[in-house]
């Protein structure tokens, strides 16, 4: 009898949300959406950046790294992010968007580059992720800066070209992506989605 009681209720808000998901459904325009979130990430920017947007998405969602993604298909939008890396997509990141960016899928990028957004490099590198997801569907790109690793200003400051010397001396991207540009991402991913509802 004390079960009936303590499950009772429960019954009763679990058919209220049957009934509410059904009518989702059946009224036109209105769907259930079900999103991806997936990123690649060697020192953990372009995943914080994947956290402020899976935050942000008001639907049914996953997230999880790339390597561990095989099947991609059953969501009806991913966002997928990288790091840039030697001015573009590397070769695991063209890999991944060649398989998963095809038949017009809706797709949404996110980058991030040590580089500040300004600088003028960065629309070069960004039409190089663009092609590699030009199979799908790609409703938008958001880029940021993310910090540069040590490793990374070490081999600049040892490089022979003068100007990746002078980049590794100016760096200014220690912090990145900051909470300014984590709510820029959070504003893209309710972007996308309202493109979507649209
Ligand atoms: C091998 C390698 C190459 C990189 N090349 C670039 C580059 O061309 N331009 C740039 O702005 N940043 C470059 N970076 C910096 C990363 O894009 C940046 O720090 C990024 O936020 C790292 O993201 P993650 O922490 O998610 O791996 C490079 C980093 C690595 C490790």
């Amino acid at each position: 009898m004390a079960a009936k009681y303590c499950l009772a209720p429960q019954c009763f808000r679990l058919s209220i949300g049957l009934r509410a998901i059904s009518l989702m459904r059946l009224r036109p325009g209105v769907m259930i959406m079900k999103a991806l979130v997936t990123y690649q990430s060697s020192t953990g920017n372009t995943k914080k950046v994947a956290e402020a947007i899976y935050a942000e998405l008001q639907c049914e969602k996953v997230i999880r790294p790339i390597k561990d993604v095989d099947d991609a298909s059953g969501y009806d939008i991913i966002f997928m992010g990288f790091p840039t890396h030697q001015f573009g997509a590397d070769k695991k990141a063209v890999e991944f968007m060649k398989k998963h960016c095809t038949g017009g899928r809706k797709v949404a990028l996110f980058i991030t580059h040590a580089a500040p957004e300004d600088n003028p490099e960065v629309a070069g590198w960004m039409t190089k992720f663009k092609e590699a997801a030009s199979g799908a569907e790609v409703l938008g790109l958001f880029d940021c800066q993310g910090q540069m690793s040590k490793g990374v200003n070490l081999i600049l400051h040892l490089s022979t070209d003068k100007k990746m010397r002078e980049w590794a001396k100016v760096d200014n991207s220690q912090g990145q992506p900051d909470e300014a540009r984590l709510k820029k991402a959070r504003d893209f991913a309710a972007g996308v989605l309202k493109k979507i509802e649209a």
